[in-house]
């Protein structure tokens, strides 16, 4: 990759980003993801992008921009630093008002209403943990109720580098902690004494993929019957985040339930969804 970038040495010019340039590194990032970088978060921004200047060898923040810009070649590079430019922190059961609405509420009483599948999705799923704490839900909930009950879980993230790390599943034992025991007990395996992983029967429920919220209307879901989209839309534009839930909104089956964190939307509604009352959380159901 660094073979096809042209490096221009300029340590002076890679010492500061001044403001029209910082404005145009924020445009490209919001054009091309959604994100918003807030004034106060440039040094952030600065420090990732010279990282990565420094990586491929670019001295100058307007020539690694151009690159960056160039349809085909910028492409490849555009990739690898997005994933320096978004936030994955995550945590396994990360929101737990959200499951138990889902084990509690939600799927005793679609199952009473004669549900037979569920598609789950979880936007923006970082290293997968959100995935595969929605499986183990799922998997527990669905138990006792016959073999014709499947459900599957598509997880999906705008970086690649986060997509591989959520579908290699390996994580380090300390953050075991994360896991309710009763889970921890069903579905967790240790990789030797350092790291774990969810068991074949949750890890066949997951599929990953590269997809970027803004262009999700072009990715083949639909007929959803959970959608979980936390701690995505705080990085979007207030209006771009109601766009966005109406595009999701519009993939629900009657019945699905979107499931946002709390305080990350304000004052949205929808005329086919109904919002969910449930303590501590942000849901909004499709009407049948
Ligand atoms: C803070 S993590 C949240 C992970 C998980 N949903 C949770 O609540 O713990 C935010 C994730 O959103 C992803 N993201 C940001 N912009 C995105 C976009 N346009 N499309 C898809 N994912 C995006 C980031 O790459 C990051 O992994």
């Amino acid at each position: 990759m660094a073979a096809a970038l042209q490096p221009q040495h300029d340590p002076l010019a890679l010492a500061g980003m001044d403001d029209v340039m910082f404005g145009r590194w924020v445009g490209l990032l919001e054009q091309r993801t959604g994100v918003v970088v807030a004034p106060q978060r440039k040094p952030f921004l600065v420090s990732a992008v010279r990282a990565r200047m420094r990586e491929v060898g670019y001295g100058n923040f307007n020539q690694y921009l151009e690159h960056i810009s160039t349809p085909g070649a910028g492409a490849v590079e555009w990739a690898t630093l997005v994933d320096r430019l978004t936030v994955h922190e995550t945590r396994f059961f990360r929101h737990s008002p959200s499951f138990e609405l889902i084990r509690q509420r939600w799927l005793p009483e679609r199952l009473a209403s004669g549900l037979t599948s569920v598609h789950a999705w979880s936007v923006g799923c970082a290293s997968g943990e959100e995935a595969w704490s929605l499986a183990m839900v799922l998997h527990q909930g669905l138990l006792g109720h016959g073999s014709k009950l499947q459900f599957g879980i598509t997880a999906s993230d705008v970086s690649a580098a986060a997509v591989a790390t959520a579908r290699a599943a390996v994580y380090p034992r300390a953050r075991l902690e994360e896991i309710p025991p009763l889970y921890r007990a069903e579905y967790i395996e240790m990789q030797g004494e350092a790291a774990f992983t969810p068991i074949a029967s949750i890890r066949k429920r997951v599929a990953f993929a590269r997809v970027n919220l803004i262009e999700a209307a072009a990715a083949p879901l639909q007929r959803l019957n959970l959608i979980f989209c936390q701690n995505v839309l705080i990085y979007f534009a207030r209006e771009r985040r109601r766009e966005l839930l109406d595009g999701l909104a519009g993939l629900l089956e009657p019945g699905g339930l979107l499931l946002i964190g709390p305080g990350e939307v304000n004052g949205w509604s929808h005329p086919g969804l109904t919002r969910v009352i449930g303590q501590g959380t942000l849901a909004y159901q499709r009407r049948d």
